[in-house]
């Protein structure tokens, strides 16, 4: 091992994620599961997505043609981070789900060039994520002083400590999506109950747009977002003792108009036993029968603005794609 490799090591060992206490008792996957799947019809939280493998999936789906969100929201980052920054001056970026920390580059970026200096702070589930993003981010900006927070962030954020100067709170990826109207509510709340005056909010809402555009978003030709969603059967395999076979399940994702929102679910090719040990149960899944794995909502004006009405915030700015497909709306406090 070369004096390089040493010093990786040691940049590596100088990270330790913070677990953070819920504030709220949230569900486990044994829980979820033993509501989602052994009722009908059948749903799991798209939380349980996020694996090891399930997280190099979605980045991978993130780089395919068909998915635009990323990319949409990565220019729109790119065009308006200066102007952000410049404008909030932030004491502190605090990142909720910080993911692969790519986009995050382009605010850092917009604080290098304007000799703006903040902390950053991520907050996430994976702790994996959290290391990876933590790494790419300290071998890039020298001067950045990084926290890592561990936990679920529907649990609140009462164990977050708040900032003397002023934060940008980001809550990137449209991730908004994911939760029904009440859940996104009271996360926002949440939220919100966790800002001063002098905080901005700023989050990515995927936008309602032709179907033929979110259909193919999430049925990419390479089949990588069919690979994502079969891939929580394996979770399910691993955290729960269980015997789910892929092989009798397909994928499918469709954009239901009416609701807005886009649905993936998991339908059996045949009639199947399934035994999930942790649980201590077997159940009978028949041909035809889906497993909702997870909703991603799509916004227009009007109904971003009532979510973050109905949280108490205000729309201060909404940088709306070129093409209509993505906002990122930046709030503050009514
Ligand atoms: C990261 C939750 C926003 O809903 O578009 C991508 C996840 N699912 N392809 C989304 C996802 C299928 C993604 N979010």
């Amino acid at each position: 091992m070369n004096s390089v490799d040493n010093l990786e090591n040691a940049t590596k060992q100088r990270f330790r994620c913070i677990p953070v206490p819920p504030a709220r008792h949230v569900p486990g996957i044994e829980e979820d599961a033993r509501n989602g799947l052994l009722s009908r019809p059948r749903s799991l939280p798209p939380k349980y997505f996020y694996d090891d493998r399930g997280s190099e999936l979605f980045e991978r789906i993130c780089k395919t043609s068909d998915y635009y969100p990323t990319r949409t929201e990565d220019f729109l980052l790119r065009q308006h981070a200066q102007d952000i920054i410049q404008k909030i001056q932030p004491s502190r970026i605090f990142e909720l789900g910080s993911g692969s920390s790519v986009k995050t580059q382009r605010l850092l970026d917009a604080c290098n060039e304007i000799a703006h200096f903040p902390s950053y702070t991520a907050f996430d589930i994976s702790e994996h994520a959290l290391l990876f993003g933590g790494e790419t981010l300290s071998n890039r900006y020298a001067w950045l002083e990084i926290n890592l927070l561990l936990g679920d962030y529907e649990a609140g954020f009462n164990h977050i400590p708040r900032e003397n100067g002023s934060r940008l709170i980001l809550f990137l990826g449209s991730t908004i999506g994911n939760f029904e109207q009440d859940r996104a509510v009271r996360f926002m709340n949440d939220l919100r109950a966790n800002m001063s005056s002098n905080d901005r909010l700023l989050v990515g809402f995927d936008r309602v747009k032709d179907a033929r555009i979110l259909n193919a978003a999430y049925n990419d030709k390479e089949g990588v977002t069919a690979a994502f969603n079969l891939n929580i059967l394996n979770v399910l395999n691993n955290e729960l003792s269980a015997n789910f076979d892929p092989e009798n399940f397909k994928h499918s994702a469709y954009y239901d108009t009416e609701k807005s929102q886009v649905e993936m679910h998991l339908i059996s090719s045949c009639t199947h036993l399934v035994t999930l040990s942790t649980l201590g149960t077997t159940i009978e899944i028949r041909t035809g029968e889906r497993i909702r794995t997870e909703i991603s909502r799509k916004f227009t004006n009007k109904s971003l603005h009532n979510l973050l009405g109905q949280a108490e915030l205000d729309v201060e700015q909404d940088f709306v794609s070129s093409d209509g497909y993505f906002s990122l709306v930046l709030a503050k406090l009514v």
